[in-house]
């Protein structure tokens, strides 16, 4: 079973090879939308790295799942698309699991936060650089403001085409699988709708028309079900949509 926490219902799933995602679900209250889930990605291989640290309030969960899948003390790169309390929130902790950990972000996010956040050197990765994990390896893609933040940046790795896009296509739920060939486009906008957490830059177009050029075949949401599809026809889409 995938469930590794009965009672938060947290839960691990391999959704590529040898990638996992981790999904704590929340049940609806009076602040959010319908239900919600916050998911964190691991990638296994001779670096393992971890694709945004989790809320510090669910580290234990998440330390607990991913400990069913590999050793935590053994993660190399602790990875963050931008500064929020899903996305950096347990960096510190993290850190204290595995020695060997560095933080992984974007040049301005180790800038204006992790440089001063730890004491552990961080591997700030510029617009397009590559980081080999072993079988695996990740690029870094710059995206200010895309959905928010100066310093935000995404990860596609390259072998499975799986783009870890952070808070892009934010679905409502609780509920939702892990992953789904239903289009995801619909069901984030409809979240957008109630809760629009877009800077709206005048850059949005180009930097999503960039991460639609890696021609991912899986979005890896951190809110709501991964995506199996054309993911390039689903950036250009939520293009669309944000300039409608
Ligand atoms: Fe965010
Ligand atoms: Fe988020």
């Amino acid at each position: 079973m995938p469930i590794t926490n009965s009672q938060s219902q947290t839960r691990i799933d391999e959704i590529a090879d040898h990638i996992y995602r981790v999904s704590t679900p929340l049940p609806p209250n009076p602040d959010m939308p319908p239900g919600f889930s916050f998911n964190q990605f691991l990638i296994v291989d001779d670096e393992p790295l971890l694709f945004h640290t989790g809320p510090k309030r669910m580290f234990p969960l998440v330390r607990e799942a991913i400990a069913t899948v590999t050793p935590p003390e053994n993660l190399r790169y602790v990875a963050f698309s931008h500064v929020e309390g899903d996305e950096s929130g347990s960096l510190t902790e993290w850190l204290e699991t595995a020695p060997g950990a560095v933080p992984v972000c974007s040049k301005v996010g180790g800038m204006v936060f992790a440089s001063d956040a730890t004491d552990r050197p961080t591997r700030a990765l510029a617009d397009g650089e590559a980081l080999a994990l072993g079988r695996h390896s990740v690029r870094w893609f710059d995206a200010p403001h895309v959905p928010h933040g100066w310093e935000c940046g995404f990860l596609g790795e390259v072998t499975t085409k799986t783009l870890f896009c952070g808070d892009l296509f934010t679905q409502a739920g609780a509920d939702n699988p892990p992953v789904t060939e239903s289009e995801i486009l619909g069901p984030s906008e409809g979240m957008r709708k109630m809760m629009d957490y877009f800077a709206h830059g005048p850059n949005t177009r180009a930097t999503l028309e960039r991460l639609a050029a890696f021609e991912p075949r899986l979005l890896a949401c951190m809110h709501g079900s991964a995506y199996r599809g054309d993911g390039a026809q689903h950036l250009r889409a939520l293009a669309d949509a944000l300039t409608a």
